[in-house]
């Protein structure tokens, strides 16, 4: 009888393997697969890091199952360029994600937007109306009082000798600059219930194990309940707005809601634009601003911490380019050689976003022999590219000097080089993100002689990446492809899910 057994489980291991390789013949290379899980037990806390070891092994291009869902990973700079130039509108699209698609009205924002006319329209309006150089200007002076109430309280810290919690400043910071520009008021004064909600999904993404995240289905009812306080949130910030607007014409400083009210109301949009595309597009600009400024600041100054000679040097640079005025202006950053090697090496090492979004092709496609079909997906591991060592001499070294004499920036046109993206996807909040990186770093290492608290030595600094926010979306999307699949099981099988 056992031998019957394992005569019969061979047989399905042995059609399971053929198949395998028949598909596989086809895609990129990759490591063998489970059934239903994919290759998801291979992966740990970090998915860039694990899909760095496993790229070694299977080349540039592979194919990795999270789940029964093929994903394609890239992972040198020229892998980079065939997707994200070459083949640039292909694989311009987003997947479904379930979360994105709870939270962010069925994907109707931006950031997760499918590629197409609806997309190219609310990209436009946002390039042009919210995220041009004269809109972020305008924000010049709030950026210029925040930066100077975080210096006022480290003086006072830093008077009594006090150890100050720097990353909480930071993001507080980012937060309140987040939220002036977007709404109009600082984060520090949104009632709670918005706070809690961002706290959720930091913590939500915060859990390392996919394990502690089941069961599923109370997971999607917390999706649904954080969408629901978002959207309530929204839609009072638009009511105040609303009657703001009204009676308010001479109001001086314009945010964002009410650009967006001003357009919906003028109902000359080419497409349709109500409510919730405006709460949608809201809801984008918070989330895309609010960490990924305050975690590049922290990454860079941690850098800078551990390494005091490069400190000492950009303290050298500001103190000959700013002087002794003390404050940092915007027009000064232009001046700062050194400052933006400094930045780029620590966006080279401590991409925020290390495999970008998921990318998702939008017809079949060839690509260096490999042939990728339709609705496949892709991730771009810049945090890989970054570490190339066919690319970068000494590429686990903080070495702000290898810019010297090189063109290579971050603006998406160095595929080496790529913690904005680039493209069609690439982040069209580019210049506010570097603006606020470059004045908060050269304004904090302007204004102060940094010390480690407690006799803690530059090599003691702890550099391990933690599970955060900005690892969210690909977390997510691991998660999500598992939850897809059991959710579309689910809607096949109307009794179970009337069982459950
Ligand atoms: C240091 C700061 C920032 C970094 C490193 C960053 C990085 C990125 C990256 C890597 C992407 C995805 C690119 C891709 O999928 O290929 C992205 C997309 C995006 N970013 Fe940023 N970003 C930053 C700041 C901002 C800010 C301040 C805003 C707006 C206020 C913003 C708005 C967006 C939007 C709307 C998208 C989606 C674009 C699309 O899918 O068409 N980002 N960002």
């Amino acid at each position: 009888m056992t031998s019957i057994w394992l005569v019969s489980l061979a047989l399905v291991a042995k059609i399971f393997l053929v198949k395998e390789f028949i598909k596989r013949k086809k895609l990129p290379p990759g490591p063998i697969r489970l059934p239903l899980i994919g290759n998801l037990h291979m992966f740990g806390e970090n998915l860039h890091q694990d899909l760095y070891k496993i790229a070694k092994k299977y080349g540039p291009i592979m194919t990795i199952y999270f789940g029964l869902v093929p994903t394609i990973i890239a992972s040198s700079p020229h892998a980079a360029q065939l997707f994200l130039k070459n083949h640039d509108q292909i694989f311009a699209s987003r997947p479904h994600h379930a979360a994105c698609y709870y939270i962010f009205y069925k994907q109707r924002n931006l950031i997760m937007g499918k590629y197409g006319p609806y997309w190219r329209h609310m990209r436009k309006l946002c390039t042009l109306q919210l995220l041009n150089n004269v809109k972020i200007n305008s924000f010049q002076s709030m950026r210029k009082q925040e930066v100077q109430i975080l210096v006022n309280f480290l003086e006072k810290a830093a008077s009594h000798r006090d150890v100050v919690d720097l990353s909480a400043k930071l993001t507080s910071l980012s937060a309140n600059m987040a939220c002036l520009m977007v709404i109009g008021k600082k984060y520090n004064n949104v009632d709670g219930d918005f706070k809690d909600m961002v706290q959720e999904m930091s913590r939500m993404a915060a859990t390392p194990n996919l394990a502690d995240l089941f069961p599923f289905l109370r997971l999607i009812l917390r999706m649904k309940q954080i969408a629901k306080s978002c959207d309530e949130f929204l839609e009072n910030v638009i009511d105040e707005h609303t009657g703001q607007y009204l009676s308010d014409q001479s109001k001086t400083s314009i945010d964002m809601v009410d650009t967006l009210m001003e357009i919906m109301q003028s109902g000359e949009t080419e497409f349709e634009f109500d409510r919730r595309h405006v709460k949608a597009i809201l809801l984008d600009l918070l989330v895309a601003s609010m960490d990924t400024s305050s975690t590049s600041i922290e990454w860079i100054l941690s850098e800078l911490f551990k390494h005091p000679n490069v400190m000492k040097k950009l303290q050298s640079e500001l103190d000959n380019v700013v002087g002794q005025k003390g404050i940092v202006e915007e027009k000064d950053l232009e001046n700062l050689d050194y400052l933006n090697m400094v930045i780029k090496e620590g966006f080279r090492l401590h991409p925020v976003a290390p495999l970008l979004l998921p990318h998702e092709s939008i017809e079949d496609c060839t690509l260096d022999g490999f042939q990728i079909p339709k609705g496949s997906r892709v991730l771009v591991n810049v945090w890989a590219i970054g570490r190339d060592p066919d690319v970068w001499h000494e590429p686990e070294k903080f070495i702000p000097e290898r810019f010297v004499e090189s063109t290579i920036d971050v603006r998406g046109q160095n595929f080496q080089l790529l913690p904005f993206g680039s493209s069609r996807r690439s982040c069209p909040g580019l210049q506010l993100g570097l603006t606020i990186v470059r004045l908060v770093v050269a304004q904090l290492v302007h204004s102060f002689d940094w010390e480690l608290p407690n006799g803690t030595m530059p090599n003691d600094i702890n550099m391990t990446e933690k599970f955060g926010l900005d690892l969210l979306v690909a977390f997510m999307d691991t998660l999500t492809t598992t939850i897809d699949w059991i959710l579309s099981e689910l809607l096949r099988h109307p009794n179970v899910m009337e069982n459950l």
